[in-house]
This record gives C-alpha cells, sequence and structure tokens, in this order.
C-alpha cells in the first residue's frame, strides 16, 4: 500500500517535472528565435577595432625586439579575428572564409617562428607584413570608409 503511494507519488513528480521542462522549452523557443546567438556588423566592427589595435601593439613590440610581448599579442589577435569567421559563414561568403583562414595561417606561421629561439627578427617582420597582407586583401573586398567620418563599415554588395 505504501508502495503502490510512494509509486504513483514518484510518477506524479516525474509528470511534473517534465510538464515544467515543456513550458521552459515553449518560452525559450519563443524568446530566441533562432538557436545560437548572432555574430552581426555590431560584433565584426568590435571585433575589428580590438584586433586593429592589438595587431599594431604586436607589430610594434616585433620591431622594439619585445618577442615576448610581441607573441602574447600576436595570439590574442588570432583568437579575436578567428571568431569573426562566423560573419562570413552565416552571410555564405566562402571567399571571406578563405581571406579569413589566409590571416590565421599567417598568424600561426609567425607563431611558430616567435616560438623558437633565438627568434630570426627579419623574418619575423617578414611573416608579420605577410599576415597584414591578408588583412587587407579582405578589406579590399568587404570594407567600406565613410569618406566624410572616416568610420569603417562592411559593404557585402562587393
Ligand atoms: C575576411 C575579411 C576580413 C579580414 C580577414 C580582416 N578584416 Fe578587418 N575589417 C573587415 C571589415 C568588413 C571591416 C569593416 C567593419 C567595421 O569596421 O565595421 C574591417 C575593419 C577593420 C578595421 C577598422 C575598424 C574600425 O571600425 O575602426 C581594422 C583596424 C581592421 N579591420 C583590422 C584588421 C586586421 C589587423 C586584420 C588581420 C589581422 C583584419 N582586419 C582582417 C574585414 C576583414
Amino acid at each position: 500500500m505504501r508502495r503502490a503511494l510512494l509509486y504513483s507519488t514518484g510518477r506524479f513528480a516525474a509528470a511534473a517535472v517534465l510538464a515544467l521542462l515543456a513550458v521552459a522549452g515553449a518560452a525559450l523557443a519563443g524568446a530566441q528565435p533562432r538557436p545560437y546567438p548572432v555574430y552581426n556588423e555590431y560584433h565584426l566592427d568590435r571585433t575589428m577595432k580590438l584586433v586593429g589595435r592589438n595587431f599594431e601593439g604586436a607589430r610594434q613590440a616585433l620591431a622594439a625586439a619585445d618577442f615576448e610581448t610581441a607573441k602574447a599579442l600576436f595570439t590574442r589577435t588570432r583568437e579575436q579575428v578567428a571568431v569573426s569567421i562566423t560573419y562570413w559563414r552565416h552571410n555564405e561568403r566562402d571567399d571571406g572564409v578563405r581571406m579569413l583562414r589566409a590571416v590565421l595561417d599567417g598568424l600561426d606561421a609567425l607563431d611558430a617562428a616567435l616560438s623558437r629561439p633565438p627568434v630570426d627578427a627579419p623574418a619575423a617582420a617578414d611573416l608579420a607584413a605577410g599576415a597584414d597582407a591578408a588583412c587587407q586583401t579582405c578589406h579590399g573586398v568587404y570594407r567600406t570608409q565613410d569618406p566624410d567620418t572616416g568610420d569603417y563599415s562592411v559593404n557585402l554588395s562587393k
């Protein structure tokens, strides 16, 4: 008798939990039309501003032969710029994805060069220039600048 009661209480509790989960699921589905947060133009702009600062700082550290700082800042640059791949995937721009990958490859080669002491400074500077050129390849296609304000934005119409 006691057993039966416990059993049915357990079943009731399980059913109640399932009902609650269904309600919570419906609420979540209603609040979020997409299953993941979209990485949009706003995020791309913020990413690029950070990437620009870190890359510039890294190149300055490299020029000053401060290889440890350079390596750390190039690593930050890589981490930050890598995230923007979402933008090109979401907008179905395979060329954007490819140009970004070229940047990542360049930064990986640079990291390898900075990880092997003694660092060959001119070779590392060349690799940094190569990575920069890869950044500019994409800017040439998808970045546009407002002639009045000087502000940059993305132009997907190209
Ligand atoms: C696949 C394309 C792509 C790659 C690769 C890329 N960028 Fe950009 N970048 C853009 C676009 C598009 C914008 C304009 C977006 C904006 O600023 O709103 C931009 C903007 C910028 C800006 C201006 C930000 C501002 O608004 O002031 C800087 C600085 C910048 N990028 C640096 C870099 C550096 C450094 C790299 C390489 C390490 C890089 N970008 C790689 C597409 C790219």
